[in-house]
């Protein structure tokens, strides 16, 4: 039985474009899920939209459209974007999907049924960018939310209520104080501001709006956009529904490693109260929950509503998609924020992409051309020692990060190598071992070079999507030749002679 992985992205609201931000998630996920396919899991990403509730309505409104004309044409732009990144995406989910709303309507009849919810009436601030009730500490000195900026509004109305205050203890003894919710300091966070203070129940549908799925029991109330939005995680693999085949797999399943990813501002929903949602419907827990920090531009989190955003689109068209992947998979590590401005871009695309990779490659391949006619017979060969060492701690260290979700860490390991390859040629200067004739040295080091070049292009398979193959055919290799086995053994694979070759990351000025 393979072992299977599991990785979900928030779902977007279609409120606006996409930003550089979304494109975070979703790329670290896709990185994730492309690196688990090589460690022969059997994988299922989700990804999708979160398309009720009142923000939605409002921008409907703003456009002259029905919600769902509105919907149409932001969800397709989703798409397209996700195909031009190369995400690698198994299934996108609406939650206007019939069968998503059907299933959030059974799972609301569930708890009230199970008497986890119960009705009530509400009163308090709500901000309707985050669609949330905030705290007092979450309102600034101008009664405006900290972290969209907005207004707020004054809300008074019948509601249903989560008792989400019987599960204080599951939440501090159990959810919070093991190794779900990563990284470990934001367990403190959520533990000091939400949890410790007191839980409070958690109003769980709207009726001063309409645009969000009824329930069956009281149909003038609509779910809470969060309930809706969290169940999706579920819904979209069947659960409740008559095939459940990848809900019994991907979720019930206590060997699926389940990891869900959410920046900073939504882990209180994805760490609280799907957690206790989950406990409520006597569901599994995930695996974890990575929360990381935001895309800032001069400071700021770079938003919609702050109106401070890069394209995604104009940067994949400007650079390529794989540029953008490395980037964020690099630059942007989740344990905090991190900056994105066109010249931070440019300078790392210059000095790892360009200079680091692309160099190393292109003057291998120049050298291998130029003094063995594209083929190295690698027969009685002796790869230098301390490279060799190298790159097969190089694979170990990335694994390692890769497994913990250290995806800037695992393209550190991979770039070191870079750098100790390229250093090794200026010690060797193989140049002058052809000019000494020595030709059975400067196999040796060409041999090293192509062999330690070799891993790191498959070390960069699930971030460099776009130019993988051309980068493994030019070293003389087919993909299918390659497994994290075989690179670490180094039996089995044979150099043909070099592919056709192709400038790959080239400086940009
Ligand atoms: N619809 C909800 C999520 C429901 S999930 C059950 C939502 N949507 S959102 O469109 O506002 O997207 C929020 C997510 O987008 C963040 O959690 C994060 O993953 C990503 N980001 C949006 N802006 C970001 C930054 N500036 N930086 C990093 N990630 C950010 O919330």
């Amino acid at each position: 039985m393979p072992k299977k992985f599991y990785v979900t992205t928030p779902i977007y609201y279609p409120s606006g474009n996409l930003h550089i931000g979304h494109a975070y998630t979703t790329t670290l996920a896709d990185i994730l899920k492309r690196y688990k396919d090589m460690q022969g899991y059997e994988t299922f990403f989700l990804t999708g939209s979160d398309e009720h509730g009142q923000k939605i309505e409002q921008k409907a409104n703003e456009a002259g459209l029905s919600p769902m004309e509105y919907l149409e044409e932001k969800v397709e732009s989703f798409k397209t974007l996700w195909k031009a990144l190369k995400i690698d995406y198994t299934k996108f989910i609406r939650t206007t999907d019939s069968y998503h709303e059907e299933t959030v309507q059974k799972i609301f009849t569930m708890l009230l049924e199970k008497g986890f919810i119960y009705e009530g009436n509400y009163e308090g601030l709500y901000c309707v960018s985050c669609e949330e009730f905030l705290n007092a500490d979450q309102i600034d000195e101008n009664n405006m939310c900290k972290i969209s900026n907005t207004k707020l509004e004054l809300v008074k109305e019948e509601t249903y209520f989560l008792k989400t205050s019987l599960f204080q203890d599951f939440m501090e003894n159990e959810v919070l104080a093991n190794e779900f919710l990563i990284p470990a300091y934001r367990r403190n966070e959520m533990l000091n501001s939400f949890v410790k203070p007191e839980l409070k129940d958690l109003s769980v549908t709207r009726t001063s709006f309409s645009w969000g799925i009824p329930i069956k029991e009281n149909p003038k109330h609509v779910v809470y956009v969060w309930l809706d939005a969290l169940t999706n995680y579920i819904t979209a693999l069947g659960y409740l529904q008559n095939d459940d085949s990848n809900f019994k797999k991907f979720w019930e399943d206590e060997n699926t490693e389940i990891l869900q990813l959410a920046g900073k501002e939504i882990i209180r929903f994805h760490s609280i109260y799907w957690p206790i949602i989950l406990k409520s419907l006597d569901l599994r827990q995930p695996t974890h929950l990575l929360g990381h920090g935001w895309i800032l531009s001069k400071d700021t989190k770079m938003s919609k509503s702050l109106g401070n955003v890069i394209d995604p689109i104009e940067m994949i068209n400007n650079y390529g998609a794989d540029a953008l992947r490395f980037y964020i998979g690099y630059e942007l590590p989740t344990e905090k924020d991190g900056n994105f401005t066109d010249e931070l871009f440019i300078e790392s695309f210059n000095a790892h992409l360009a200079n680091n990779i692309g160099n190393l490659i292109s003057r291998t391949n120049q050298m291998i051309t130029k003094y063995f006619d594209g083929f190295v017979d690698t027969t009685d060969v002796q790869y230098d020692k301390e490279l060799t060492e190298k790159g097969i701690q190089t694979v170990s260290q990335y694994i390692k990060n890769m497994d913990e979700y250290k995806i800037s860490d695992a393209i550190r390991n991979i770039l070191d190598l870079g750098n100790a390859c390229n250093k090794y040629i200026e010690e060797k200067t193989p140049w002058n071992l052809a000019k000494e004739e020595n030709f059975s040295e400067l196999k040796n080091v060409m041999a090293t070079l192509q062999r330690n070049i070799t891993i790191m292009t498959y070390l960069l398979k699930p971030i460099l999507v776009e130019n993988y193959e051309d980068m493994i055919e030019q070293i003389g290799l087919k993909d299918f030749e390659l497994s994290f086995e075989k690179i670490i053994n180094w039996n089995e694979i044979v150099f043909k002679k070099l592919g056709d070759k192709k400038i790959i990351f080239k400086r940009v000025n």
